[in-house]
């Protein structure tokens, strides 16, 4: 089988960012496999119509059910809300197909362990696509060669701003029937799958949470402090309600022997200072992309993501990060808010 037939769910945000990258993944890589893209599944027929032909899709549908029945799909990737992840992604591999799913994987621990034991048999992805980011991936290279020694501390943030404006449409990420919580499982999911990733598993968690909205049933904030089990301690803090702030994703390490420093905003870049006494602090500019120097942005972690997921299906591998990273970082949730993601 040297082409897989794509079928996408979901043509919002996240449906464009994955458009993108089966559109330009063989662009930029020499893949291990033809990517058709098949069919684009969504709501709204005018929408999806006007979407499929923006990015070129083959074919339109609005019976997810349909879909994941056709003998001509090889992978069915779910872009869709939270909520839906785990009924489409169990159908899905149950019929034998690749899935691949947005972050977070499910809404709920038993979803998520669910989803795990049903896709055993399929290949399975999680799309959390910041791993792939360069700085990143150098990150975990440094962490391997051992330039940041015994790690002391792990800090993270995921923080945005729009929750403060009440002007703004209400969106499903506010309706816990639809989302399944609030901003840890939005936001601090990526924070947990680069802490796990980078700096192995937590062992203690005490955390507080917070909805500022009136009326509103899911967390606008959450804050944890985290013990790992290679004893290091550190602090994650996640929130829809920090004003100044758009989109930061921040996470710093810092060991015996140095400090390692990634913030999207600054995204080509990774910080590096030596625990030397010197106070210097370097900026590291991974490529991967283009030439060195010449910056990559947020669409080429999702392109990434795809090549890494094609590259291990090739070579029979799990696909990285799956399934079982999916639930370890639910497993996390669940305990920073007890309840809601459970
Ligand atoms: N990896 C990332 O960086 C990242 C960024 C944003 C969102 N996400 C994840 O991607 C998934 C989709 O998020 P998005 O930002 O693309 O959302 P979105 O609102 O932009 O798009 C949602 C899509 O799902 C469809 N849909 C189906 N049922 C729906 C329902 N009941 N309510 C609302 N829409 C419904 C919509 O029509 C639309 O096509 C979520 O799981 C989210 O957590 C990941």
């Amino acid at each position: 089988m040297n082409k897989l037939r794509v079928a996408l769910l979901g043509a919002g945000f996240m449906g464009r960012a994955h458009s993108n990258a089966y559109r330009q993944a063989p662009f930029f890589f020499k893949l291990p496999y033809e990517l058709e893209m098949a069919v684009l599944c969504g709501r709204d027929l005018a929408k999806l119509q006007a979407a499929a032909a923006q990015w070129g899709w083959r074919e339109v549908s609005t019976d997810w059910r349909a879909v994941i029945a056709r003998p001509d799909i090889d992978i069915v990737d779910i872009a869709l809300p939270n909520a839906r992840h785990a009924e489409i992604a169990i159908a899905a591999a149950q019929a034998g197909k690749i899935v691949l799913v947005e972050k977070p994987l499910a809404v709920s621990l038993a979803d998520a362990e669910r989803m795990v034991l049903t896709a055993a048999g399929v290949p399975n992805g999680v799309w959390f696509n910041y791993r792939q980011a360069p700085a990143v991936q150098l990150a975990r290279k440094m962490i391997d060669e051992g330039l940041v020694g015994r790690v002391y501390h792990f800090r993270a943030q995921y923080l945005q701003e729009w929750g403060i404006d009440s002007s703004r449409p209400a969106s499903w990420k506010t309706d816990r029937a639809i989302a399944g919580g609030g901003v840890a499982l939005d936001l601090m999911s990526h924070s947990i799958d680069a802490a796990l990733w980078l700096n192995g598993p937590i062992a203690e968690i005490r955390s507080l949470h917070a909805t500022f909205a009136p009326g509103r049933d899911v967390d606008d904030a959450a804050a944890a402090a985290v013990r790992f089990a290679n004893g290091s301690i550190g602090t994650l803090e996640a929130s829809r309600y920090a004003t100044g702030y758009r989109n930061r994703n921040f996470f710093e390490i810092q060991g015996s022997k140095g400090m390692l420093r990634f913030d999207l905003e600054d995204f080509n870049a990774l910080t590096y200072a030596e625990s030397d006494g010197s106070g210097i602090r370097r900026r590291i500019a991974p490529t991967e992309f283009w030439k060195p120097g010449h910056p990559a942005g947020y669409e080429h972690t999702f392109i990434a993501t795809l090549r890494q997921f094609l590259i291990a299906l090739k070579k029979g591998d799990p696909l990285s990060p799956g399934f079982g990273d999916g639930l370890e970082a639910q497993r996390v949730l669940d305990r920073i808010i007890p309840g809601d993601a459970s």
